[in-house]
Formats: structure tokens, C-alpha cells, sequence
């Protein structure tokens, strides 16, 4: 059991950017990563169409042999992690509270900010994790949607990314706020220009959330014996594009391969992985 990778998925690549934090603090850990690219973006989708996407995306790394799943996709953690976890006997865990917890360790009694596409933000779920830790904390919330595209388009470093920025900054309260949450896998591939548009703080809902894995581990005692590099298979629903290399480039991810797999092998898991190399 012990061997046995650890599941994650997201919509799309940007997950990869927990991967990268589980890679640097649990480096001898497998990975198999599902990536849902021939669906995404979750973001502008309804919580009954994400839900059902991650409950096929679980059951298919619980069929392929995962000795936990961790759902990297704030959007299907925000809507999906109870419909997930009440469907396996794996642990499930995803990046809403240990981001939650990340910010409120930044926090003084400021407002919390959230960043997040529109479906996370719907949610309300940064809130309730928050108010569940600290019932006395204030959110603020705004929908981010343009930054997942120019993240994949390699163009953090634009001006008119830093415009964009300030359009979503300017009119709201985040500026009335002491910590950031980057409610967004691909996120944290935008802290430092955040961070300049912010002014304080930015919570680091990656690490956060492979040291909460960790912790899951520990408790399970499912830590790998294995003293070897860790593998990592990125397993994506449509052919891979250059998203996938701006992304994993810009990270410094170490994938082992990458293989396509079919929708339908999704739907039905007990037909078993197959695979085929991507472009
Ligand atoms: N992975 C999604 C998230 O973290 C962002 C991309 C999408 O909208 O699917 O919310």
C-alpha cells in the first residue's frame, strides 16, 4: 500500500503547481497526476457538472491503485471534495482549508482577499473555511477569470497583465485586506506580480497544501519506504499543448511521462488505464 502513488488531479495543468510543492517536501512520493484538459475550465461550469467530472476523475485513480487522492483543483475542491470523499474509502483531501489556514497565519484583523475563478467563488467555500477556523474573520471575494488564460499564454510578465491586475484590484476592497489567498491552481505561476499589485502578503496555498498531505500520510502511516526520486505520470484527457510546457518549464516540475487518456476510460474506470503517448 505504502507504494502506491499518490493521486491528484485538476481540470487542467495548473495543478501541477501543488505537484511541485508535494514534489519538494515529499520528494521520494509517486504521483499520478489527471489532468482533465479535454474539459476545462471547471471555473465557468456548474457544481453539479464539476462534481461529476471529479467523481469520475476519483473513481478512475481508485481503480489505477492510489493510496490517497488530493484534489489540486480549487474549483472541485471547493464544490466536489464531500461528493469525492463519500464515494471512496481513500483518504481525499483538497487546497481549501490548508489555503484557509495558510492566510490566517499571515492574518492580523484585517480582511481576508480570495482570488478564485467565478465557480470557487460562488462557493463561498474560502468563507466558510475561514469563518469555521476564525468565526471573527472578514472575507473579501473577487472572481479573477481573466488570469487562467493569460498564465497559459505564458504571459505573466505582459504590462497589460499588471493592468488586468489592477482592474480586479482598483474597484474592490482587497486593498483593505492583510493577506491573499490565490484561490487558483495556476495562481501562484502570477504571486510576484500579485504581490507587487497587493502590496502584503500572499499566502502559499501550495506548500500548504503538500504539508497538509504530508501530515494525511503520517496519520495514515502511508509514507513510501522508498529512498528513490519519486515518479510522476501527468495523465491528461486531451492531447498535451504548450500550456503544458510554459507551465511545467516555469515550474521546474520534474514529469516522468505523459500519456492521454480516453474520456471514457473516466466514465467507466473498471475498463482499466490504457494510454497512449501525447504530442
Ligand atoms: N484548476 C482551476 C481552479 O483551481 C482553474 C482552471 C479552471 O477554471 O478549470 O479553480
Amino acid at each position: 500500500m505504502n507504494s502506491l502513488p499518490i493521486g491528484v488531479f485538476d481540470s487542467g495543468i495548473g495543478g501541477l503547481t501543488v505537484v511541485n510543492a508535494i514534489q519538494e517536501h515529499l520528494p521520494h512520493e509517486n504521483i499520478v497526476y489527471v489532468g482533465d484538459t479535454a474539459r476545462v475550465p471547471y471555473g465557468s461550469r456548474s457544481p453539479g457538472t464539476v462534481t461529476e467530472y471529479a467523481t469520475q476523475i476519483a473513481a478512475y485513480l481508485e481503480h489505477t491503485g492510489v493510496k490517497e487522492i488530493l484534489i489540486a483543483c480549487n474549483t472541485a475542491s471547493a464544490v466536489a471534495l464531500d461528493a469525492v470523499a463519500a464515494r471512496t474509502a481513500l483518504p481525499v483531501s483538497g487546497v481549501i482549508v490548508p489555503g484557509a489556514e495558510a492566510a490566517l497565519k499571515l492574518n492580523g484583523s484585517a480582511p481576508i482577499g480570495v482570488l478564485a475563478t467565478r465557480a470557487t467563488i460562488t462557493s463561498d467555500a474560502y468563507r466558510h473555511a475561514i469563518e469555521h477556523l476564525e468565526p471573527a474573520a472578514e472575507v473579501v471575494s473577487v472572481a479573477t477569470p481573466l488570469l487562467v488564460p493569460l498564465i497559459e499564454e505564458d504571459c505573466m510578465d505582459e504590462p497589460f497583465t499588471m493592468k488586468v491586475l489592477q482592474h480586479y484590484f482598483e474597484p474592490s476592497r482587497l486593498h483593505e485586506c492583510d493577506a491573499l489567498i490565490l484561490g487558483c491552481t495556476h495562481y501562484p505561476l502570477l504571486a510576484d506580480q500579485i504581490a507587487r499589485v497587493f502590496g502584503r502578503p500572499v499566502a502559499d496555498t501550495p506548500t500548504a497544501t503538500a504539508l497538509a498531505l504530508a501530515e494525511s500520510l503520517r496519520r495514515h502511516d502511508a509514507f513510501t519506504d522508498s529512498s528513490e526520486t519519486g515518479s510522476l505520470s501527468v495523465l491528461l484527457t486531451d492531447d498535451a499543448d504548450r500550456s503544458l510546457g510554459i507551465v511545467s518549464r516555469r515550474l521546474g516540475v520534474r514529469i516522468t511521462e505523459t500519456r492521454k487518456i480516453d474520456l471514457s476510460e473516466l466514465a467507466a474506470p473498471e475498463n482499466g488505464p490504457s494510454g497512449s503517448p501525447t504530442a
